[in-house]
């Protein structure tokens, strides 16, 4: 865990300084597939604004451009290093891309702005109420009718037994409950997927 800014959070890769193995990491292990496959089933459309929590490295972000280049992409996330490191790979690629630093609790946009939220591996990131603060900003900075796809690892699952403390509540009915309680609608378990090691689960709710 990392302080910085009086407030904790959890880096990419769980320290500074394994970094820059995240993404090899990520794409070994099979989040990297994973993660494309959650985006295809999202129904994002040119055009539209999407805003990625957590974006870590940008690639994401940079898969969605990369698909679609008439998209306003934003990204936010706490760590000064992942954000350097997804503004280098984003002009490398040389897409436009706006990364912010942040938290999910407290988003620096204006409410209604977005068309589409996206966030994939960082609900088990964050403590359980921060999480509740993160869905509520959510649906804040969402357009009505505004779509909240997220990625995560439940927890509950046998292939998964470990826990942290910063796991709590992520289970998949529990996360259901949150979005629901949160205020989304149609929440929904959109896909389940299953690496060597870890269940994920596509979770989906939609603001009014
Ligand atoms: C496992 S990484 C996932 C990065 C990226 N979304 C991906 O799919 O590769 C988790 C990310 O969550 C970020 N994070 C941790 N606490 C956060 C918070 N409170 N608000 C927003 N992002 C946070 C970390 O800095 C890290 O970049």
């Amino acid at each position: 865990m990392k302080k910085e800014s009086l407030r904790d959070y959890l880096p990419a890769a769980g320290r500074d300084w394994l970094l820059p193995l995240y993404d090899p990491f990520v794409k070994l292990l099979g989040f990297d597939r994973i993660r494309e496959i959650f985006f295809a089933r999202s129904g994002i459309k040119n055009g539209q604004r999407i805003l990625d929590i957590g974006s870590g490295t940008g690639t994401l972000l940079i898969h969605i451009k990369r698909l679609y280049p008439d998209i306003e992409a934003v990204g936010i996330d706490p760590d000064a290093n992942a954000l350097r490191q997804a503004v280098r790979k984003s002009e490398r690629a040389g897409y436009s891309i706006r990364f912010d630093r942040g938290y999910s609790d407290n988003l620096p946009y204006t409410d209604t702005y977005f068309d589409r939220a996206l966030s994939s591996y960082v609900f088990h990131h964050i403590g359980a109420v921060e999480k509740t603060g993160m869905l509520k900003e959510i649906r804040r900075v969402l357009k009505p009718g505004g779509v909240f796809h997220m990625l995560d690892i439940d927890f509950s699952k046998e292939n998964n037994k470990q826990s942290n403390g910063w796991q709590e509540d992520n289970s998949g009915p529990r996360v259901v409950e949150l979005l629901k309680k949160s205020g989304f609608t149609g929440v929904e378990i959109a896909g389940e997927y299953r690496t060597f090691f870890t269940d994920l689960v596509h979770y989906r709710g939609e603001k009014l």
